[in-house]
C-alpha cells in the first residue's frame, strides 16, 4: 500500500499496472475518488484513441482501483469517437439536479490532425461507467462572448478571415492578431481544444477552453443540466496561447493554471487570478519552484511535465493538489503523472513546488 505521492515515478493500480490515465481529472463523490483519463496505447500510435477514457477509484488518492473504461471508443468506424480519432483530457462532473455523470473532452475526427477541434459529450449514471456518446460540437455558435467588441462584429473583418481560413492553422502565430478568428467561427462555433470543467458553489458549471486556434482561451456557461453551452461566455487572455487550463476556487477567488502552447513538448506554466469565473483574471506569473531530478528540468519547462487539473482534498481546507502530465509521445502508455500539492503564498498568489515524495 502507498502512503506518499511520487511524482514523475510508475505509478502501479491495484493490479500492478501503471495507471493509465493522462490528460486527466479527479472527482470526489459519495466518499471515493475517481480519476478518469486518456488511455494510451505503447508507441506514438497511443496519441490517437484506440480504447477510451479509464477510470480508477481510490479512496486515499495514493492507491488507486482498476474501474475499466468508462467511455469506450465506438466499434463503428463512422462514429465520431472510433478507433484512430483524438479523445484528450476527459474530465467528469457530477450534477446533483439530475444526478447524471457528465463528461466533456476535447474530440479529433479521424484522419483530419488537429483541425476539427470540437468537444464530445458523454453522460452516465455512475461515476465508473458506462458512459453514452451524446453529441460533438464547437461551442456558442451564434453566441457573442460577453466582451466582444464592435470590430469583431464587423462583417467585413469576418468575412476577410473567412477568406483566409486555411493560413491559421499549425500553431502559434502573429498573424492571428490581424484577423477576426472569433467573428470567423460565429456562425459555425467556436474552436474548442484543450479544455477543463469548473463547478461553482452555485451548482453552476463552466467549460473553459482553447479557441480561435489555441490563441485565447473562452470561459462559457454550460446549461443547469450541463448538457449544452448557454451562449454566455467570454474571450480570457487574448493571444497569449495557453492550453492546459484548471480553474480551483479558495476563500472565493477563483485561480487558474495552464501551459503554453508547443504540444508536447514542456513550456513555462502561467498562472492568474480574479473574482469572478468569467473574468477579467489578472496573470501571476509561473507559480512553479524547484528542480525535478529526474529529467533536471525546472520551474521554466514546469517539472518537464504540463498542466492537466487541480483539484480540492475532500474535508481539507486549504489542501489542493495540481496534476500534471509528463508525456511521452514516443511512446504514450509511458506518461508519467506529477501531482504536487498548492501553497497559498499570501491573500492573492500561490505556489507549485517540486517534491520527489510527499503526501496529504
Ligand atoms: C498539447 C495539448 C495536449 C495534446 C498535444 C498534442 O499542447 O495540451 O492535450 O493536444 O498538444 O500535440
Amino acid at each position: 500500500m502507498l502512503n506518499s505521492f511520487h511524482p514523475g515515478e510508475l505509478w502501479l493500480d491495484n493490479q500492478d499496472v501503471h495507471i493509465n490515465a493522462h490528460g486527466g481529472g479527479v472527482i470526489f463523490h459519495e466518499g471515493k475518488y475517481y480519476w478518469y483519463g486518456e488511455h494510451k496505447i505503447g508507441g506514438s500510435n497511443g496519441n490517437s484513441a484506440h480504447v477510451g477514457v479509464h477510470v480508477y477509484s481510490s479512496s486515499d488518492l495514493y492507491n488507486w482501483q482498476d474501474e475499466g473504461i468508462a467511455l469506450p471508443i465506438s466499434e463503428d468506424p463512422d462514429s465520431e469517437i472510433c478507433k484512430w480519432s483524438v479523445i484528450e483530457r476527459p474530465k467528469v462532473i457530477y450534477n446533483s439536479k439530475t444526478q447524471k455523470f457528465v463528461m466533456w473532452f476535447h474530440l479529433e475526427l479521424k484522419g483530419q490532425g488537429y483541425h476539427a477541434a470540437r468537444t464530445g459529450l458523454a453522460v452516465a449514471d455512475s461515476p465508473t461507467g458506462p458512459f453514452q456518446y451524446i453529441k460533438s460540437m464547437r461551442p456558442n455558435a451564434g453566441h457573442w462572448p460577453l466582451n466582444v467588441t464592435p470590430e469583431q462584429q464587423d462583417p467585413e473583418s469576418i468575412q476577410r478571415t473567412i477568406e483566409q481560413a486555411d493560413k491559421f492553422f499549425g500553431g502559434h502565430s502573429i498573424k492571428h492578431e490581424d484577423y477576426n478568428i472569433l467573428g470567423a467561427h460565429f456562425s459555425g462555433g467556436q474552436m474548442s481544444r484543450d479544455m477543463n470543467l469548473f463547478v461553482d458553489d452555485d451548482g453552476c458549471a463552466y467549460h473553459i477552453y482553447s479557441s480561435e486556434h489555441n490563441a485565447t482561451l473562452h470561459i462559457s456557461k454550460l446549461t443547469d443540466d450541463y448538457l449544452d453551452h448557454q451562449g454566455i461566455y467570454t474571450r480570457n487572455f487574448p493571444f497569449r496561447w495557453m492550453e492546459a487550463a484548471a480553474i480551483f476556487k479558495r476563500k472565493g477567488k477563483y485561480y487558474f493554471i495552464a501551459s503554453g502552447c508547443t504540444g508536447w513538448d514542456p513550456n513555462t506554466a502561467r498562472s492568474a487570478v480574479a473574482d469572478s469565473i468569467l473574468g477579467p483574471w489578472t496573470e501571476l506569473g509561473n507559480p512553479c519552484v524547484g528542480v525535478n531530478p529526474q529529467n533536471n528540468m525546472g520551474p521554466e519547462l514546469t517539472f518537464g511535465a504540463q498542466s492537466t487539473d487541480v483539484f480540492q482534498v475532500n474535508g481539507k481546507e486549504d489542501c489542493y493538489i495540481a496534476m500534471f502530465d509528463i508525456w511521452k509521445p514516443k511512446n504514450a502508455i509511458d506518461g508519467r503523472y506529477v501531482w504536487l500539492p498548492i501553497t497559498f503564498t499570501d491573500e492573492d498568489s500561490f505556489e507549485i513546488k517540486w517534491q520527489t515524495s510527499w503526501s496529504i
